[in-house]
């Protein structure tokens, strides 16, 4: 690449990606050695998927596996809640050691106060949104935020197609950065592999769950890393 070459966009590509495994698909019964595998493997945020079975039609994990992961990581835990009503529960997950807590658009009346909880907790805050949502329903929001969750599947499994079409998303968030002058990280979670990746170039966070897990995780996270740093050559 030349210096002439070199604009916002290329540059932006060319930052390092972050990793943040999904331990949706990891071996519930050996969580403890999954985690100093992902570790090992170069994963840099442990993303920890929760459902309650309403939001979304699965039931996953709670609080006190949030809190058992908390003892045998420094990692960031990247908390994805997938519940109704998450006002109920954030100082909990704070308390169990949450770094990264996002919770959904749709799921609450009070998606303002939720953000600015997290924040007051300690926390970074994050919020996420459905395939179907249009993403000016985050507009209002954009200033409370630490990280937006960009959903390429419908919520509630791992395994799933990547939809192409939650793209142009990715785009309108770096827009909407740059012109209001945000920090903001952007991740994308859902279908994502060494076959999808190309695509979320304007992500900063890629969340994989079957990816890494049905792969060598080493291998798979490199993959993942590698295509981050050499997509603006
Ligand atoms: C789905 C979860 C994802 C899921 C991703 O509701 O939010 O984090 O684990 O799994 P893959 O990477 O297999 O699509
Ligand atoms: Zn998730």
């Amino acid at each position: 690449m030349t210096g002439s070459t070199v604009n916002s966009s290329t540059l932006k590509r060319s930052t390092k990606k972050l990793i943040s495994p999904s331990i949706l698909s990891a071996d519930f019964a050996n969580l403890q050695s999954e985690i100093q595998k992902l570790t090992l493997a170069g994963a840099d945020w442990i993303h920890v998927d929760v459902m309650d079975g309403n939001f979304v039609p699965n039931i996953s994990i709670g609080l006190p596996v949030v809190e058992a992961l908390k003892r045998v990581t420094t990692l960031p835990l990247d908390v994805h809640l997938m519940i109704e009503r998450p006002e109920r529960y954030i100082e909990e997950f704070m308390k169990a050691g949450s770094t990264y807590l996002t919770i959904h658009v749709e799921s609450t009346h009070q998606v303002e106060s939720c953000l600015k909880q997290i924040r007051k907790l300690g926390g970074k805050a994050g919020l996420s949104l459905r395939p179907r949502t249009p993403i000016e329903a985050l507009k209002p929001y954009l200033g409370f935020v630490d990280l937006i969750l960009v959903m390429t599947v419908e919520p509630g499994f791992g395994g799933q197609s990547f939809m192409l079409d939650q793209i142009e998303k990715l785009d309108w968030l770096d827009r909407q950065r740059e012109s209001l002058g945000l920090q903001f990280l952007i991740e994308v979670d859902g279908g994502i592999n060494e076959r999808t990746m190309q695509a979320v170039a304007l992500a900063d966070v890629l969340v994989a769950g079957s990816y890494v897990f049905k792969n060598d995780p080493k291998t798979a996270i490199q993959n993942l890393k590698t295509y981050a740093t050499t997509s603006s050559l």
